[in-house]
This record gives C-alpha cells, sequence and structure tokens, in this order.
C-alpha cells in the first residue's frame, strides 16, 4: 500500500516507518523536518519525507487536500490534536482511503473506574488533551459508523524507548529520580506510592498500527487501548528500579499537598496528570481482535530506556536524551 504517515519522525514514527517499509509498502512521511526519528534505519532510503507545517497549511484549510493529493491507500496521522484538525482531514479523505488511523491516548477515559480499564468504559476525561482526544474518537468512531470513514483509533500508554527520557516512578519526567534511586538515595512518593503509570514501548505501538493495517476489517470503526500487558504502582516501580542497580530502595511518603511542595512546579505537575489519572488498561481487545501482542513489559521498555540514557550520558551526550 502507499502508506502517508503524519508526524512520523517522532517516538512513534521511528520504529513504524522502518516496520511499514519491510513490509513492503510505500511510505510518505510527512512533518515539518525539524528532527530526525531517535534511531538511525537504512529504511528511511526509500521512505518519502514530506516537509509541511500542519498548523499553517490548516489555517490556510490546505492541509487535508495536500495529504489526499498524494493519493494514499492509508493515512496513519499521529498529530491529531483537536476536533477541527480531524473533522479537516476526514472532510479532504472522505472517500479516497482504504484506512485511516489516528493515535489517541487512554487518556480520554479520566480516572479509572473498573481496572483494568476496557476501551467499553465510558469516557470521563479530564483536561484539554484528554478531553480533545476523546471528542476526536467519538467523532471518528461516529463517521466509521454512520458514514463509513474506514476509522480507527489506537490509544497508547506512556510512550517509552531510548533516546528520551521516560515517566519515571515519581511520575513525572526528571531524570534525577532515576539518579537518586540508582545511588541508594531517599526516594519520597506522594501518597502511599499506589497509584498507578502504564508505560508502552514505542516499537509495540509501532506493532499495533501494523496490526491493525493487517487486519483493517477487524480494525475499521474500533479503538483499541495500546499499552504493556500491565501497570505498575509508582512504589513498586521504585522498588524494581532499585533492583536493577542492587542497592536498597530507599522510599519515604508524603500528603500529595506536602510532597508536591517538595518539588519543581513542573514536576508537581507532571505528577499529578499523571496520577490523577492512574491508568491501568486492558490490551484484550488488541490481542483478540488485532493479534497485538508486546513485546516489552514496562520495566523491559523502561530498562531499556533508562540503559541508553546511561549510556549517552557517560559519553558526554546527554543533552539529545532528554529533549522531550
Ligand atoms: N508521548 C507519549 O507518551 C504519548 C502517550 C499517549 C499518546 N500519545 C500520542 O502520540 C502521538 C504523538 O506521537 P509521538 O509521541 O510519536 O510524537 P512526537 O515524538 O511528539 O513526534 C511528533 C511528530 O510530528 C511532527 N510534527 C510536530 N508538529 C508538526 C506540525 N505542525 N506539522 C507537521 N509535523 C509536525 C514531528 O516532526 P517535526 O518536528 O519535524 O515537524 C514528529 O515527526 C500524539 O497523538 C499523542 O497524543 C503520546
Amino acid at each position: 500500500m502507499k502508506i502517508v504517515i503524519i508526524g512520523g519522525t517522532g517516538h512513534i514514527g521511528t520504529y513504524l516507518v522502518p516496520r511499514l517499509v519491510e513490509r513492503g509498502h510505500e511510505v510518505v512521511c510527512v512533518a515539518r523536518g525539524a528532527r530526525d526519528p531517535y534511531t538511525a534505519s537504512g529504511a528511511w532510503r526509500s521512505v518519502g519525507r514530506v516537509s509541511i507545517d500542519r498548523a499553517k497549511e490548516e489555517k490556510a484549510g490546505s492541509f487535508g487536500g495536500k495529504i489526499a493529493a498524494m493519493r494514499p491507500d492509508a493515512v496513519i496521522d499521529l498529530i491529531c490534536f483537536t476536533l477541527a484538525s480531524a473533522a479537516h482531514i476526514v472532510e479532504a479523505l472522505r472517500g479516497k482511503v482504504q484506512h485511516f488511523l489516528s493515535c489517541g491516548t487512554i487518556w480520554v477515559h479520566g480516572h479509572s473506574t473498573v481496572v483494568p480499564t476496557t476501551e467499553e468504559e465510558p469516557r470521563k476525561p479530564f483536561g484539554d488533551y484528554g478531553i480533545w482526544k476523546a471528542d476526536i474518537e467519538r467523532f471518528l468512531l461516529g463517521e466509521a459508523r454512520l458514514r463509513g470513514f474506514p476509522a480507527t483509533i489506537l490509544h497508547p500508554g506512556h510512550i517509552v524507548g531510548p533516546g528520551w527520557v521516560p515517566l519515571n516512578p515519581a511520575g513525572n519526567f526528571n531524570p534525577k529520580v532515576f539518579e537518586t534511586i540508582a545511588s541508594g538515595g531517599e526516594l519520597t512518593l506522594p501518597n502511599l506510592g499506589l497509584e498507578t503509570v502504564h508505560h508502552v514501548h514505542a516499537d509495540d505501538v509501532a506493532q499495533a498500527f501494523c496490526r491493525a493495517l493487517e487486519r483493517r476489517s477487524a480494525a475499521v470503526g474500533e479503538s483499541f487501548h495500546v499499552v504493556s500487558p500491565a501497570a505498575l504502582t509508582l512504589r513498586g516501580y521504585a522498588e524494581r528500579v532499585s533492583q536493577w542497580f542492587a542497592v536498597e530502595p530507599r522510599l519515604s511518603f508524603l500528603p500529595w499537598d506536602q510532597w508536591k511542595a517538595t518539588v519543581s512546579a513542573e514536576d508537581a505537575a507532571a505528577t499529578w496528570d499523571h496520577i490523577a489519572h492512574s491508568p491501568c488498561c486492558s490490551i484484550d481487545k488488541a490481542r483478540r481482535m488485532l493479534g497485538y501482542e508486546p513485546r516489552f513489559t514496562s520495566l523491559e521498555a523502561v530498562r531499556e530506556s533508562v540503559a541508553a540514557l546511561m549510556d549517552r550520558s557517560s559519553e558526554g551526550t546527554g543533552a539529545s536524551a532528554t529533549r522531550r
């Protein structure tokens, strides 16, 4: 197939684009051209790279037309964040593509009710990001059901991979948390440390997109969680990371209001966002309908990412590892 991937040089695209090329697809990657994939792969030599700024072209009303003019069989939209963006591209691609895959987020669920959360749970998103992603999901599923638009939505968890800082056991992105644990220092966690995070390796997200493309008839009109087999509690996560460094975990706990005063405003905001959601999602549906089988547990994915950070900092190039 000819597949246009919008936003294909980031976390997901780094793995997805080579996977698509290896399967013999003709791949066109649309991005502004401001960055390269995290990991080099020879597959990129056969990828058409088109420089388009989605925000600018949407303002001009021309983004969807430009994608349609590439005459793709399938479009993978990794960077849709508003209902208006979704409506614009669907209008341009209606009747012109066999499959349209959109990247959502497990934050469409808001806080968890019955865990592991299934795709059938009613959406209760909070925060602009989750609310807007839930709007996009509702719109795309409605388009599929009512007007035959061939949409599939994949909802990743916290995406992990070598080259960027993983969500840490304190629920934020401060790499010092890993240093504190590794050196046997005391790590203070909010509340009882029993809130959850649900990671996924970027390559497993890529796997899910490939499987959805391959099982088009099962995937169209559906949304799927794409996460590791199981979520982690913050406390359990910290304890396992201690084991990697052969140190005894030294954990302490503070109620949220006191804890947030012990970290920067940025870290507190990130932690709050993550623990307020405390995701724990089921992958039964993706396993059953798509044959999705994650290669990485959460801890395996994070361990690979932390090892890459350590390699880079020992090479003196730590800055690139923290670009996001
Ligand atoms: N990161 C997570 O933990 C996480 C978790 C759940 C869901 N998600 C979802 O995953 C998707 C993002 O995937 P990702 O993490 O792989 O993305 P990413 O690493 O942030 O990469 C973004 C990609 O989009 C391109 N891009 C950014 N702005 C653009 C613009 N205005 N016009 C054209 N291209 C643009 C970037 O290249 P240029 O900069 O060169 O344009 C790059 O290729 C989103 O839908 C997000 O909601 C992410």
